[in-house]
């Protein structure tokens, strides 16, 4: 095992890790703890090389900094990577005791680092963690208290935000409006069910092909072909699938006039956030609205409620619109609005008293 402390200029600390027996690493990245220990989820994936993975920490965890800060959590930003083996999918491949030793390596942080699920994982992924550190949450609730897979909470705070939105820019709900779900995953698939039920036609798409055919079996959902996905006529794009998916190029065609999912890090570069509002595009800050998951999982690490998570859920829509009507009026951005407001709250050192 590798444990380098390595500060960086912008993240507290980025720790690194190596596991001979089963040939993972990970990275662990803190960005800040001025507000708590640093609360984010765990994202296993195979990755092309350690640059990239690293990268994917840095971003992640610092949008984890201020998704907490926004949320009114007394936690900072982290998150960890896991760079998965190419044996990861072997029928004979240890995922209990990968997940074991990275629960080790989370315990030997005491405390400065707290995981979760994140794309990749699972809840019992999260309970084999729980086998070597207690700093960890998503696992399953115990009666009345908060717990379990924070999806759908992420995709019920996505939910609220849209339909905000929606009423913001139609002047009406999403009754037959068009909107363009790219990644049926875990968030992605329950906010389809969300949009299906309020009356959304749904776009779906998916590079596994198992999500876009239950909900066009399901919900009468079309099926768009994945790289197609952003720029297809719709009323409404909701990208819950990997970060970067708002480039200069895909920005310059979009159609829909609003921008809100789950997916972190969708904007390729802050320019885009500018791009989007010069389009008149209303972009909903990834952060803000994919709280959801995060409140969850707080909520279970601090013993709360399923109530209090759900009341805290529901304040995400009028953040969010304070957020747009304020942006409206100072003509800034979104991202950079809501990257300022967090910022400030990061460095004052004390949790808002927003949710
Ligand atoms: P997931 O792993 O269950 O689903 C992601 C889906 O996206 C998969 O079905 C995958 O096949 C698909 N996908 C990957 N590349 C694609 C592409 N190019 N085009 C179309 N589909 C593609 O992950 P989950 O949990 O649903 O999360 C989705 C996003 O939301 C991620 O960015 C995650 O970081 C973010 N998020 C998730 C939270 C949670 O509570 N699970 C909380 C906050 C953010």
């Amino acid at each position: 095992m590798v444990n380098h402390r390595n500060p960086l200029v912008t993240h507290e600390a980025v720790y690194n890790f190596e596991d001979d027996a089963t040939g993972v690493k990970a990275i662990i990245a803190v960005h800040s703890t001025s507000l708590g220990p640093a609360a984010g989820g765990c994202r296993a994936l195979r990755y092309e090389n350690y640059n990239d993975a690293v990268e994917d920490a840095l971003r992640l965890s610092e949008g984890m900094a201020y998704k907490n800060a926004l949320a009114g959590l007394p936690f900072g930003g982290g998150k960890a990577v896991l760079m998965l083996p190419a044996n990861a999918s072997a029928p004979d491949f240890d995922r209990t005791r990968m997940f074991e030793t990275f629960g080790r390596w989370v315990q030997s942080l005491d405390g400065a680092y707290v995981t979760a699920e994140d794309v990749g994982c699972s809840v019992q992924d999260m309970q084999a963690v729980g086998h070597s550190t207690q700093f960890v949450a998503g696992l399953p609730a115990r009666p009345g208290l908060a717990g379990g897979n924070p999806a759908p909470w992420t995709a019920k705070g996505v939910f609220l935000s849209i339909e905000a939105l929606a009423r913001h820019r139609f002047g009406s709900g999403l009754q037959d409006l068009v909107v363009g779900v790219q990644g049926l995953g875990q968030v992605g698939f329950a906010l389809c069910e969300l949009l299906h039920e309020a009356g959304a036609k749904l776009l779906v798409s998916d590079v596994d092909a198992r999500g876009p055919s239950l909900a066009a079996t399901r919900f009468g959902a079309e099926i768009v072909k994945p790289d197609n996905i952003p720029t297809v006529a719709m009323d409404i794009f909701v990208p819950c699938a990997l970060g970067g998916i708002l480039t200069e190029e895909s920005v310059r065609d979009l159609k829909a006039s609003i921008v809100c999912g789950a997916a972190n890090n969708q904007l390729a570069t802050v320019a885009q956030g500018q791009q989007l509002a010069d389009r008149g595009v209303l972009y909903a800050p990834d952060y803000l609205v994919n709280a959801g998951g995060i409140i969850n999982v707080a909520a279970e690490y601090l013993g709360e409620t399923t109530d209090s998570v759900e009341t805290r859920v529901a304040q995400i829509p009028a953040r969010l619109m304070q957020l747009v009507r304020q942006s409206e009026a100072e003509k800034v951005a979104t991202n950079l609005l809501a990257d300022r407001m967090a910022r400030d709250i990061v460095a004052s050192g004390q949790p808002s008293k927003v949710a």
